[in-house]
């Protein structure tokens, strides 16, 4: 088995070698070598053995090479760069970050918020100091439970202005939602509807309470109905304006397709690069703002090494389905 592991990863380094000697000579190989253990380095990757680092390498400067391709294109409307998904192939991604199976359709007899919405500015919540820092769901499909939190820590922080914004905890969802019937699967995925359904029943607690592990577990019921419920929950109309409208009193839950986010960096991403059906959505995030050239300011779940500091801008419009599953709460 070993000696398997060790031809295989020879053949590997060679193919890595060769591949690095022949290609195109504007591109320095020494340099791409370099980027990987730069890479390495930064987000504290270790691999099992000789033959897992080779495959890696190889996946890592496929990736590279997408990433300096896109970045060459004049007519980019974002940029990529290496983070720390660059050693995953397309598919490896979306099958470790992204959610798997989405159980249920959104409640359609959830009421439908109708707001004025000529009154509308641009708003950034951000330095509005209504939001925990930028938290990493690491390998789990939990991104729901953070948009979900992410919706009732702005409801929570916004009502009671704390100095220190108050987070909830993601942990609390994934065991807990599924385990009261509420359809919500864990690791797997959820729509945040029905973890905000859940909350509103049984609470939701802080996050030093129950501490996220990443992991489904068991529900601590001790923890249940002690914590923050929410009165109210609705779905924003499928408008820019409407959901302008809207952000103008708190964050917005929102569900997307994301399968193609892994290398952004900077800049706006583009319609052309994500599907606005309903049934692509495979990510779940808080929509916390928008500009006045109407393109809209995500927060993500990936972490601060991710994005711009952890944001995506979006550009204009329905871009990734952004619209199909906003859901708002009130206190
Ligand atoms: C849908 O939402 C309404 C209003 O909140 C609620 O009464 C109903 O039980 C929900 N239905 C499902 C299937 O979750
Ligand atoms: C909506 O807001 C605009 C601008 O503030 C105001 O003139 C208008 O009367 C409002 N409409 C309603 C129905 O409240
Ligand atoms: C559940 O939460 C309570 C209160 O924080 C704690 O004392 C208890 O140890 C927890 N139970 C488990 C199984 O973690």
């Amino acid at each position: 088995m070993k000696l398997t592991y060790f031809l295989v990863g020879l053949a590997l380094l060679g193919a890595a070698t060769v591949y690095l000697v022949t290609r195109d000579p504007n591109a320095d190989g020494h340099l791409d070598i370099y980027s990987f253990q730069k890479f390495k380095r930064s987000f504290n990757v270790q691999y099992k053995n000789e033959g897992e680092e080779s495959y890696r390498l190889s996946v890592f400067l496929e990736n590279l090479k997408m990433i300096e391709q896109h970045n060459a294109d004049a007519t980019r409307t974002y940029n990529q760069e290496v983070n720390q998904f660059s050693d995953l192939t397309n598919e490896e991604f979306g099958a470790r970050y992204l959610m798997k199976s989405l159980p249920s359709q959104l409640n359609k007899s959830l009421p439908v918020l109708n707001l004025n919405e000529t009154a509308s500015q641009p708003i950034d919540w951000v330095p509005k100091n209504v939001l925990p820092a930028v938290k990493n769901q690491q390998q789990c499909g939990s991104c729901w439970a953070f948009s979900t939190a992410g919706l009732l820590e702005s409801v929570y922080n916004i009502q009671n202005k704390p100095k220190t914004p108050i987070s909830f905890s993601e942990q609390q969802l994934v065991d807990c939602c599924g385990a009261e019937g509420f359809g919500c699967e864990g690791c797997n995925g959820a729509w945040p509807t029905d973890a905000v359904s859940y909350v509103q029943k049984f609470g939701i607690v802080q996050e030093n309470q129950y501490p996220y592990t990443a992991k489904d577990g068991n529900c601590n019921k001790t923890l249940e109905n002690v914590g923050f419920k929410p009165s109210k929950q609705f779905q924003v109309p499928a408008t820019d304006a409407a959901l302008q409208a809207a952000l103008q009193n708190s964050p917005i839950s929102i569900c997307v397709d994301a399968s193609r986010w892994s290398s952004y960096a900077s800049g706006v991403f583009p319609q052309s690069k994500c599907s606005s059906d309903p049934n692509a959505a495979d990510h779940a995030v808080l929509l916390v703002g928008y500009n006045a050239d109407g393109t809209w300011k995500v927060r993500n779940s990936w972490g601060t090494s991710w994005g711009q500091q952890g944001y995506i801008t979006l550009a204009a419009g329905n871009t990734c389905g952004l619209e199909n599953y906003a859901i708002y709460a009130t206190y």
